[in-house]
């Protein structure tokens, strides 16, 4: 196995009824890597997502991690093996604190005894103030320390994108799948994450972005995949798959 071969998809078929979300869709990502994925409204990006953290079973084709196949196994097992995601519609808990919000997602089995209110009388044991240490370490490392005690729904679209993030790091995941996360930024939170984002990838993460925005994909990735109608149509730096014309066309004309 080379380092290209971190996450392998393979021939991957998906229909909703009779719509093809992803049409023999294939490519791999190289472990250490930012590596963007691309494509139209529609264009299968998400529900590659879906399929890669067991949250949609594909019709056909395989998906290798480090080797290891993952089709059939459930979402939890997934996260377990060192993958986590982060969704397009947030999916956080709105009305619990952004602190509680990390500790549900730390790796073990912490996160339900947080979920079945057995998390209190539990608060003074050395696991869980250790697992609030590293949670606390997690939202200072994003940015959001100061705000570990606010309710969830207090926060800016950004601060909660950012605490997405957070809760991807405290599932302790080497691969992370981000869909989305600089939409909606104002300019400030969108140079944060990208800050953010060159200090995973450079303390060992591997990632896979959905990101729609070129001159954010230039910014963080050295390899860009363009999906479109679920089938990888190109894959190569951002300079060559933003400066091909026949993308650009596909790309922009769709939104016309
Ligand atoms: N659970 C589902 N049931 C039915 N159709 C679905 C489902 N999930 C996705 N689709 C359809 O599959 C196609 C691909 O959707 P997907 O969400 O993967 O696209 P996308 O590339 O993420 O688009 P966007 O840029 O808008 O987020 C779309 O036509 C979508 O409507
Ligand atoms: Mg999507």
């Amino acid at each position: 196995m080379t380092a290209q071969d971190y996450l392998t998809v393979t021939a991957v078929d998906k229909s909703f009824g009779g719509l093809k979300a992803l049409r023999d869709c294939s490519f791999s990502i190289s472990k250490g890597a930012i590596t963007c994925l691309v494509g139209p409204n529609g264009a299968g990006k998400t529900s590659i997502f879906n399929v890669i953290t067991g949250f949609i079973k594909p019709d056909q084709g395989a998906i290798e991690f480090e080797g290891r196949s993952l089709v059939g196994s459930s979402p939890q097992h997934i996260v377990s093996l060192g993958i986590a995601r982060t969704f397009q519609h947030l999916r956080l808990f709105n009305d619990m604190s952004v602190l509680d919000n990390v500790l549900i997602s730390m790796r073990g089995q912490f996160g339900e005894m947080l979920l079945t209110g057995l998390f209190r009388p539990f608060r003074t044991q050395r696991g869980l103030s250790e697992k609030t240490a590293a949670a606390r370490a997690i939202l200072q490392d994003v940015g959001l320390g100061p705000k570990s005690a606010e309710i969830v729904r207090n926060l800016s679209y950004g601060e909660q994108k950012l605490l997405c993030i957070a809760r991807v790091l405290a599932s302790g995941a080497d691969l992370i799948l981000l869909d989305e996360p600089a939409s909606g930024l104002s300019a400030a939170e969108l140079q944060a994450t990208i800050n953010l984002l060159h200090r995973l990838r450079d303390s060992g993460k591997t990632l896979l972005i959905v990101e729609h925005n070129t001159r954010v994909v230039k910014q963080i990735a050295s390899d860009v995949l363009f999906l479109h109608q679920g089938h990888l149509m190109a894959r190569g730096t951002p300079d060559e798959i933003t400066r091909d014309p026949a993308l650009a066309e596909i790309y922009f004309g769709n939104m016309k």
